[in-house]
């Protein structure tokens, strides 16, 4: 699991940037065909690339029992998760092995569950428990019947992480960092969608380099232009973006340095995924791809059940929650539909992604490796 960046480091560092009026770079430029953001080919190619590597499906706090379950479309398979009787999240194709109705719709929490067509019935390990009627399918192996697995449910730092087919690489995640370890509540679920591509609206919370300029009236009040510490761990990335209430922390002992309340802290979980921790609460956002030119948008609101001893306070995080989704993202949402609609311009060949954006190319340079080891794959 990879470790973050000691508190104290982190914020020796935040103040160096501020002294310096610096910020942290990347070593090298990024330039990325803009055919990439909208040819079919390329998108079908993404589309594989994100069935075959463990992506977020939800968070552990969305699945608080056994017998919760949540059933949504996913990169486009509807699949059906849950948490078993033993405390183990399985993930499922969302189809009923007799004729294929889709068995669940939503999310809740059940004991078995029934097909609506012929009530054909699955326990919570996917096994075909009951079939109405069993005499009249004669030589039905219920054995060989239950509702069909993806390759591997992974559930690690408060993330339920789902494969859907067969690994393109070795599917492990010790490259995570240790993200939403605490313990954590959903207290509301949004969704919505986007004509832009996933990969420019998620290009939108990787780099604080557009701060002033696009968040003007939204996020940069409360915190700095270009100002951000950037880590890589592995496929994923970290962005920190420091609060201008950080500085009180000058006058206190080093020993009571906190980051709590004073940064926001957004990670990129390769390939599709944001969790961004802010002072009262949490956001996990897995952005779907629906076509080249469309997005849907899974949020999921968290709060923790305790904060710096305190018990969890869900109107401060519902109060909070509500300012990011309604002012910030609402300003990237619309810089990301305004870029796709630019596409048809022609101005640019590729976009470039400089040094204060190093995130993004690290991202890009990752998706790229793995259309690639995709094509080696099938050829
Ligand atoms: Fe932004």
């Amino acid at each position: 699991m990879a470790a973050l960046l000691n508190e104290t480091d982190l914020i020796d560092r935040i103040f160096a940037h501020i002294d310096g009026k610096t910020t942290d770079k990347g070593t090298t430029v990024w330039r990325e065909p803009v055919e990439n953001y909208h040819s079919p080919e390329r998108f079908a190619a993404e589309l594989q690339v994100l069935r075959r590597v463990p992506m977020a499906f939800c968070p552990s706090a969305a699945l608080p029992e056994p017998g919760s379950y949540i059933a949504r479309t996913t990169v486009g398979t509807p699949l059906l998760v849950v948490r078993g009787t033993d405390g183990v999240v399985r993930g499922f194709r969302n189809a009923c092995r007799h004729r294929g109705m889709k068995l669940e719709e939503g999310e809740g929490c059940k004991r078995a569950f029934a097909c609506p067509y012929h009530a054909w019935t699955y326990g919570l390990d996917g096994a075909l428990r009951h079939v109405p009627g069993e005499d009249g399918f004669p030589g039905l192996d219920k054995e060989t019947h239950g509702l069909v697995p993806v390759a591997a449910v992974q559930e690690r730092n408060g993330i339920v992480f789902v494969t859907q087919d067969e690994p393109l690489s070795d599917g492990a995640l010790g490259d995570l960092p240790e993200v939403l370890t605490d313990d954590y509540v959903l207290f509301n679920k949004i969704e919505f969608d986007d004509k832009a591509n996933w990969k420019v609206l998620g290009e939108t919370s990787m780099e604080g380099y557009h701060i002033k300029a696009l968040h003007n009236q939204s996020f940069f009040p409360y915190g700095y232009d270009n100002l951000n510490v950037v880590e890589l761990h592995g496929r994923n990335s970290r962005i920190v973006f420091p609060f201008r209430r950080i500085e009180k922390l000058r006058a206190m002992p080093r020993e009571e340095w906190s980051t709590q309340g004073r940064i926001t802290d957004v990670h990129q979980l390769f390939p599709n995924t944001h969790v961004s921790v802010l002072s009262s609460h949490a956001i996990l956002i897995i952005l779907e791809p629906v076509s080249p030119s469309e997005t849907h948008w899974v949020v999921y609101q968290l709060a923790p059940r305790i904060k710096n001893g305190k018990p969890l306070d869900i109107e401060q995080a519902r109060k909070d929650a509500n300012f990011v989704q309604e002012s910030g993202i609402l300003e990237d949402r619309h810089a990301a539909r305004e870029i796709q609609l630019g596409l048809a311009s022609g101005a640019n060949s590729h976009f470039t992604f400089g040094h204060y954006e190093q995130a993004i190319g690290h991202f890009h340079r990752h998706l790229t490796e793995h259309v690639e080891l995709l094509k080696t794959k099938q050829a």
